[in-house]
């Protein structure tokens, strides 16, 4: 019998965002923007474009911005449409169209596995998509539907894992593994941010989690964890010892906007492959370059 399709995703952002702060004070990080659209847009398209069509969106009390990013804007749209911009009218509207969206709220922010576990009764008995709201993921590396792929062969859950430098494991999951073929590894240990010296590898959990709905039992019966939030990394720890799991490899192409420096990164990256901006950027860029002594 071949597993159950995956239909359903899973946007936790209702994190503080305390690394982004001042901005993140009236503003959720999630909304940043990179050109013109806020980061959330680039993961629910993401989402989309992998074909998914039921997206449940874990948000707060400080959050309200993001339903509305999602909604409909009709002064806007017939404004628009009214002075015959049409294209931009649609590209409006089209946001509210991108999928069946939902919204949940986490009253108070303890943890990443206590969020996806907000997610319980809208997912019921199917494997679900997680792409954490504050991580973009470029389309050509193509990781979510890479995994989609795995789980179809292999019916069982599968992680996004990233090689970073031994020192930076600290800031991460991170997983023993044992190779199953060119892109995928089998895990056998997670361990959330250990120091360099005992992480069992530098392979780093990066932020695309395709799970079994058994992960849910797990959340259920996760303690809090490092830094005292329920660490989803525990909950897949204790689901390695009832399933097996898979972990999709990858090498490039994943921004952490929740991080200064990587939303940075992803701004320049992402404004250079603009039709509309890219070869004015580009060149704005060589003269800064060239005043900065770079070339
Ligand atoms: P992060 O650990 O990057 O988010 O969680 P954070 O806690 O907001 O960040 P800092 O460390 O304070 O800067 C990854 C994703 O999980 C969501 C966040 O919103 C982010 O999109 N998250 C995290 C929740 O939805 N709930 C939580 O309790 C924690």
């Amino acid at each position: 019998m071949s597993p159950k399709p995956v239909r359903k995703a899973v946007i936790p952002a209702a994190g503080l965002g305390t690394r982004f702060l001042p901005f993140s004070k009236a503003v959720p990080k999630e909304m940043l923007p990179v050109v013109d659209q806020p980061v959330i847009q680039y993961v629910v398209e993401e989402a989309v474009d992998a074909g998914i069509e039921d997206i449940l969106i874990v948000t707060s009390r400080y959050k309200k911005s993001i339903e509305d990013h999602f909604d409909r804007l009709l002064e806007i749209e017939k404004q628009l449409a009214d002075k015959g911009k049409e294209a931009e009218a649609e590209q409006i509207r089209s946001i509210a169209e991108l999928a069946q969206l939902h919204f949940v709220r986490q009253g108070q922010p303890l943890g990443l596995g206590h969020a996806i576990g907000m997610a319980r009764n809208h997912i019921g008995d199917e494997p679900f998509l997680v792409l954490l709201g504050d991580d973009i993921m470029h389309p050509e590396a193509g990781v979510v539907k890479g995994m989609i792929e795995a789980y179809q062969e292999h019916a069982c859950s599968v992680v996004a894992l990233m090689e970073v430098p031994k020192q930076d494991i600290s800031s991460y999951g991170c997983a023993a593994v044992s190779e199953v073929s060119d892109r995928l590894v089998e895990v056998s240990e997670l361990v959330e941010k250990p120091a360099p010296e005992v992480a069992p590898s530098n392979l780093a959990i990066m932020g695309r989690y395709l799970f079994t709905p058994t992960i849910f039992e797990e959340i259920a019966q996760t303690k809090p964890g490092v830094g005292g939030e329920i660490q989803i990394t525990d909950a897949m720890s204790s689901l390695l010892g009832r399933e097996k799991m898979l972990g999709y490899t990858f090498a490039e192409g994943r921004f952490d906007t929740g991080k200064k420096i990587d939303y940075l990164r992803a701004v320049v990256e992402l404004a250079l492959e603009r039709d509309d901006l890219g070869d004015e950027f580009r060149s704005i860029l060589g003269t800064i370059a060239k005043r900065e002594g770079l070339t």
